[in-house]
């Protein structure tokens, strides 16, 4: 027997009959591309949220009501300003490129969530640099970290979810696009994120969302931990904003997430015009090569 349309339409999971009549949504919430997913509650995990786009993150959770596994290395150190509410906040220490420290962050979040809606992979690093030599740990760990962490806990997500709808949220980057001079390896890794979620997500069952950001310059310290000195590339942005441009895209289901609409114009009008991004990479060059005459000679063996 064929189901009424009104009980068949669904919002967010709920028939229309366990949320009133589709009269009674706002008038844009009736077209799908303005719904948007409900934040409020939902159980979620953040790797790499003691600083930056991460922290930033946390706050906006915390703030609209979502009980949270936080992890970093340093999360004992994590500080939250006053007015931030941590009655649903677990942390737990954790160094995402390790494996069984992978492993226990999930059960970790299975004891205190009981399940998770939302996963987001923030944490990653740069080095800014030229590469020294043949250097296999110094490779294996940007790659550990920045790569194999998300797609193995991508891959968890799944296995604990079945069919069943979740967000996975990875943070890539604008260099995932545009190979940036000195970060030939950082570059590389943000590549993969982008590669892997393109194919992936066509592995996932409808509800089940893959979202990769691809933030540009942004002021945290990523760039004082991928080298001394290391030069800012133009423009920026404040890590508040590109948090407030990633919770906006998680709730609007955006498979891709730019945090600055200069990154994305640029990146369509590079389409048409090709010169575009080449003119950018050659200006960044000069700023590397000058930061490379800075830079002492590295002694044999020294990485
Ligand atoms: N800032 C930018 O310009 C920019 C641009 C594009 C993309 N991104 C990406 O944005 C993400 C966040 O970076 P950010 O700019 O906010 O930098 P950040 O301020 O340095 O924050 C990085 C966070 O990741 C954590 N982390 C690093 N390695 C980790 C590990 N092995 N295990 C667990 N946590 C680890 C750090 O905490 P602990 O050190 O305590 O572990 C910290 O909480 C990164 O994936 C980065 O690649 C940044």
């Amino acid at each position: 027997m064929s189901t009424p349309r009104t009980q068949r339409q669904s919002v967010r999971g709920k028939s229309v009959a366990d949320t009133g009549s589709a009269i009674f949504l706002p008038f844009h919430e009736n077209f799908s591309i303005f719904k948007r997913m409900e934040l409020k509650g939902k159980k979620t995990v953040i790797t790499g949220c003691t600083s930056g786009i991460g922290l930033e993150l946390l706050k906006l959770l915390l703030v609209n009501d979502c009980t949270v596994v936080a992890c970093a290395r340093s999360i004992d150190r994590l500080e939250l300003p006053a007015g931030i509410p941590t009655d649903k906040l677990y942390k737990l220490k954790t160094d995402v490129s390790d494996k069984d420290e992978l492993d226990a962050l999930f059960t970790f979040a299975a004891e205190k969530l009981g399940s998770i809606d939302l996963f987001i992979a923030n944490a990653g690093f740069a080095y800014y640099e030229k590469i020294a030599g043949p250097d296999w740990e110094h490779i294996e760990k940007i790659y550990k970290t920045n790569v194999m962490s998300f797609i193995y806990c991508a891959e968890k997500m799944k296995a604990l979810h079945g069919d069943a709808p979740y967000n996975f949220v990875v943070t890539g980057s604008s260099m995932g696009f545009l190979s940036m001079p000195g970060y030939s390896l950082y570059s590389g890794t943000k590549a993969a994120v982008r590669g892997f979620a393109d194919a992936y997500r066509l592995e996932l069952a409808p509800g089940q969302h893959f979202q990769v950001v691809y933030p540009i310059a942004t002021k945290t310290k990523f760039f004082s931990n991928a080298g001394s000195d290391t030069p800012v590339p133009w423009p920026t942005q404040s890590s508040e904003t590109v948090a407030r441009k990633i919770v906006n895209g998680i709730k609007r289901d955006k498979k891709h997430i730019y945090p600055s609409a200069t990154f994305r114009i640029m990146s369509i009008v590079n389409r048409v015009l090709p010169f575009l991004f080449k003119i950018y990479v050659a200006i960044n060059n000069k700023a590397y090569q000058k930061w490379l005459a800075t830079q002492p000679a590295k002694a044999e063996g020294d990485k």
